[in-house]
């Protein structure tokens, strides 16, 4: 049996590792009758008729639009899926690598060894590893980028250690700090995108820098340490993963998967309730306790409850201390769409990736004033969270002391069980959301869901099908959408449907061939990043099986495509290299030119991107423009 190295498991295989499936499936049928009466396990013209009843959204007319193709907003032509080690865009597209992990941000640091996976001194120095969300800033004619450093490819950080596995507390320090937000200025010389080394912009923040606490959380005894026996100070930020950006100038930044980097060196420790919820064990995929005794929960029982938030940071300011946002709560947070209301309001929609957890959204308590002081909207407000009827509609129920029982300070901490408390529904692990800038209706990808209909989630909440998630062992993902009332962001109710279901049509044709929109020409499976463009095209990124076996045969490399929400049209716009998902999304200010993130390309050891040969891969944001030079988004 091949037996993985603990560092070798994903995040979910780790989740699976430490709340195992149970043999005995007791609601699955239950789930199974629900499907069928919503006719999803009758093909995939009964998906249509059933849930697509938003009127001229229709996903029948995608279908015949793909026909004619004169009339598609989308201007390129499909890219096929394939399998190459390589970047593939559309006739008339190119691309080329911006940063890559391990590029210095300045020059008085060493060019990345491979060999060896650099040192703590030299990655504090460099960019980060699995770039993910990104947002570009621009200022005095600077350009800047703000990037998440996801989490790291343990065999090419720790080259020279076996298994990848951190040995010294010096690769503890290289690894917190291929972690967190790297900061840099940008420039286009002579038609080439690169970084500005030593730009007084650049800036890494790491698992060791410090921020502020803000909010309800702020002081609360499960936040004090021995290091902040205020609670008001947190060292460091980590798996950053989806991100926002807000109007007035700063970059949000998503900490996700917080909870794999614990350990408990005490074999007898008890771990409590709350952590089993978050996923906290004392099996942590990263032993960064190792090199920092914060990381061993026996040592400090409260360091987990000070992650798992949304971090404000200004880029453009490189003395600024970052914010922690408790008022937007604590989960595994993907990424912070945030929209201002009509009537001034801040809304910010926020997904908690993982199986069967939440959808929320966070309304500010005080308003926008645009060229106001803004600095502070994200401290006070109120989290709701979404309930989902069969009936295409749904309600925001709010998150307050009256509803759930808790203080504000709980609320913001044990975000999970708060939303529990209310009856919200158990998601398809709610990835990216992004809100259309043209129209007030909002699409959030749920990537998949193996669990569903299978077991609850970590609080014990059902995961009946049904509604948003109508399939069990969800194997392919669909994009939710919801418009809500009153054209207004701040509405307690939305009507819903889907934009789409993902599947195969070569090898299903039932449910699982997905929805009208979806044919052997466009298919692909779990639709991860998302965002609009000015035009209001909806980019949609994958990070999903790519395996070409069985069910996903065909769909080749993770990819890019673009979706016209008026006409449910979807079409491919770009692949990837070998073993790499594509996430995270940026135009500079002209939109001549999309940024992408590459993250892990090879992470099972079959990739040589981007440098080719036979040189280790790596994690790169990447540059895509138009040969001629015009706007693409
Ligand atoms: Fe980091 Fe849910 O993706
Ligand atoms: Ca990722
Ligand atoms: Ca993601
Ligand atoms: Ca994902």
């Amino acid at each position: 049996m091949n037996i993985k190295h603990k560092n070798e498991l994903s995040f979910d295989e780790l989740d699976e590792l430490v709340r195992p499936a149970p043999e005995v499936v007791e609601f699955e049928e239950v789930a199974h009758k629900m499907v069928s009466r919503r006719g999803f396990l009758g093909g995939g013209a009964a998906v249509g008729a059933s849930a697509f009843v938003m009127g001229s959204t229709s996903l029948a007319a995608g279908k015949a639009l793909a026909a004619d193709q004169t009339e598609s907003r989308l201007a390129f032509s499909m890219v096929k899926a394939n399998t190459l080690d390589t970047v593939t865009v559309p006739k008339g597209y190119k691309w080329e690598v911006l940063v890559s992990w391990g590029d210095p941000l300045f020059s008085n640091a060493p060019a990345l060894d491979t060999s060896t996976g650099g040192t703590g001194a030299s990655q504090e120095l460099a960019f980060g590893d699995h770039n993910d969300g990104m947002a570009f800033f621009s200022k005095d004619g600077k350009q800047v980028m703000a990037i998440n450093n996801e989490y790291t490819n343990a065999k090419t950080l720790h080259a020279n250690r076996e298994g990848g596995m951190p040995t010294t507390a010096d690769d503890v320090r290289k690894n917190k700090a291929a972690h967190g937000v790297s900061i840099v200025e940008v420039d286009n010389r002579g038609g080439h995108w690169g970084i500005v080394q030593d730009s007084p912009y650049n800036r890494r923040i790491t698992a060791d820098t410090e921020m502020d606490i803000t909010g309800p959380a702020r002081g609360h005894e499960w936040l004090k340490t021995s290091a902040d026996p205020k609670g008001l100070v947190a060292k460091g930020t980590w798996n950053n993963c989806g991100n926002g950006q807000t109007p007035w100038g700063t970059y949000l930044t998503c900490e996700e998967n917080f909870n794999g980097y614990f350990t408990a060196k005490d074999k007898d420790y008890k771990m409590p309730e709350a952590f089993k919820r978050y996923g906290v064990s004392t099996k942590g995929r990263y032993d960064w306790a190792l090199g920092d005794e914060r990381f061993d929960l026996t040592k400090e029982p409260n360091e987990p409850n000070r992650f798992g938030y949304v971090v404000e940071i200004d880029p453009l300011d490189p003395t600024s201390r970052p914010k922690k946002r408790t008022a937007l709560g604590r989960f595994k947070h993907e990424n912070a769409e945030l929209t201002i209301a009509s009537d001034g309001h801040v809304v910010v929609y926020l997904g908690d990736d993982e199986r069967g957890e939440f959808l929320y959204r966070f309304v500010s308590k005080h308003k926008y004033l645009a060229g106001g002081n803004n600095r502070d909207l994200l401290e006070e407000g109120t989290l709701y969270v979404a309930k989902f009827h069969d009936n295409n509609r749904g309600e925001w129920l709010a998150l307050t002391p009256k509803t759930t029982g808790m203080t504000d300070a709980e609320i913001s901490i044990h975000t999970r069980m708060a939303a529990s408390k209310v009856g919200a529904t158990t998601m398809d692990r709610p990835e990216w959301v992004a809100a259309n800038p043209n129209k007030v209706e909002v699409y959030c990808c749920l990537t998949n869901n193996k669990n569903r209909g299978v077991k609850p989630n970590a609080g014990g909440d059902a995961t009946p099908a049904g509604g948003p998630n109508p399939r069990v062992k969800n194997n392919f993902g669909q994009i939710l959408r919801w418009k809500p009332m009153n054209e207004d962001h701040t509405s307690s109710e939305f009507k819903w449907d889907l934009f789409v279901m993902a599947g195969n049509p070569a090898v299903y044709d039932d449910a699982n061939a997905g929805s009208q929109n979806v044919n052997q020409d466009n298919m692909f499976n779990s639709p991860d990043g998302l965002k609009f463009d000015s035009k209001g095209l909806l980019w949609i990124q994958t990070d999903g099986n790519y395996s070409n076996q069985k069910g996903f045969q065909g769909q080749g490399n993770n990819q890019m495509l673009v979706g016209d929400p008026e006409t449910g049209e979807i079409r491919r716009f770009l692949v990837g290299p070998k073993e790499c998902e594509i996430t995270g999304s940026a135009w500079n200010a002209e939109r001549t030119t999309m940024f992408i993130s590459v993250q892990h390309p090879g992470e099972k050891g079959n990739s040589h991107w981007p440098d080719g040969g036979q040189s280790v891969p790596r994690s790169s944001v990447i540059a895509i423009s138009r040969e001629d030079g015009a706007v693409i988004g």
